[in-house]
C-alpha cells in the first residue's frame, strides 16, 4: 500500500485533531498535534519567567531553544501519543487558558518555527503520518499528498473548545474562551513567517454542521483514493 501524508491544517479548535487522531488510527499511520508542539515552547517559556503579563523575553527564550526536548509517547490506553518537554508528560499542563494566551506569540517567532518545522519533516519522512496544524500543507509538507483546510464558524469553535475545558474541570467563561479563539486566529493570520492561509491544493471542509463520524468518512474517502 502506498503510503502518504496527510496535513490537516485550520484555524484554533475546529477539531482538526479529533478527527486527525481518528484517522491515522483507521489508517495505521503516525499522528502529530505540531499544536502541541508550539504549546510546549509556550508552557516551557511560562516555567522559565521568559513570558509573562508585562514582560516577553524574545532573545532569551531564542538562547535556550538547544534545552528544549519535545518528544511523543503512545499511551495505549489513551490511544494517542502524548506529548513530553525534557522528559515530563505536559499533555494536560498545556491545555489550559493560560499557555493558550501565550502560544501564538511564541509561533511568531521564526527561530521557534525553524526548530519545530526540522523536527516535524523527520517525523514525517517515512511518509504514514497525518500531522495536524497550521503550516503543514504550506511549509512543512507542501508536497502532502493530501491536504485538508478545516473551517467552521468561530462561535460554533468556541463553544467546542469552551465545553472541551469545563468537561477537563477548568474554570472560565465563554467570553474568556471566544475571546482566545479569535485572537489566536488573527495573530496566526497575520504573522509574517508561515501565516495560517489555505494552500492552493488544498480541500477545505466546513464542519460546523458535521458530525465526527460524517468527517471522519469524507476523510477516508479522499485519502483511500489515493492510497
Ligand atoms: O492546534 P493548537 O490550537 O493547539 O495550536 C496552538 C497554537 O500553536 C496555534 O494557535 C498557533 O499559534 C500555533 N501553531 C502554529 N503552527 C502550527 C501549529 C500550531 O503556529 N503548525
Amino acid at each position: 500500500m502506498n503510503k502518504i501524508i496527510i496535513a490537516i491544517d485550520g484555524f484554533s479548535s475546529t477539531g482538526k485533531s479529533t478527527i486527525a487522531k481518528q484517522l491515522a488510527k483507521k489508517l495505521n499511520y503516525i499522528y502529530v498535534d505540531t499544536g502541541a508542539m508550539y504549546r510546549a515552547v509556550a508552557y516551557f517559556a511560562l516555567e522559565n519567567n521568559l513570558i509573562g503579563e508585562d514582560f516577553f523575553h524574545t532573545e532569551k527564550l531564542i538562547e535556550k531553544l538547544d534545552d528544549i526536548n519535545i518528544a511523543f509517547k503512545f499511551n495505549e490506553d489513551l490511544g494517542f501519543a502524548e506529548v513530553y518537554l525534557n522528559g515530563k508528560n505536559i499533555e494536560k499542563a498545556i491545555r489550559t487558558l493560560e499557555v493558550s494566551q501565550y502560544v501564538s506569540p511564541i509561533a511568531t517567532i521564526s527561530e521557534v518555527r525553524h526548530k519545530l518545522v526540522e523536527q516535524q519533516q523527520l517525523m514525517g519522512k517515512d511518509k504514514g503520518i497525518v500531522m495536524d496544524g497550521r503550516d503543514i500543507g504550506t511549509v512543512v509538507f507542501p508536497d502532502a499528498e493530501l491536504k485538508i483546510f478545516m473551517t467552521a464558524s468561530a462561535e460554533t469553535r468556541a463553544k467546542r473548545r469552551y465545553k472541551e475545558l469545563l468537561e477537563r474541570g477548568h474554570n472560565l467563561s465563554y467570553d474568556d474562551v471566544l475571546e482566545n479563539v479569535t485572537t489566536r486566529d488573527r495573530i496566526d493570520s497575520t504573522r509574517e513567517d508561515s501565516p495560517l492561509v489555505k494552500a492552493e491544493d488544498a480541500i477545505e471542509i466546513d464542519n460546523s454542521d458535521l458530525t465526527i463520524d460524517e468527517q471522519l468518512e469524507t476523510l477516508l474517502n479522499l485519502a483511500n483514493k489515493i492510497i
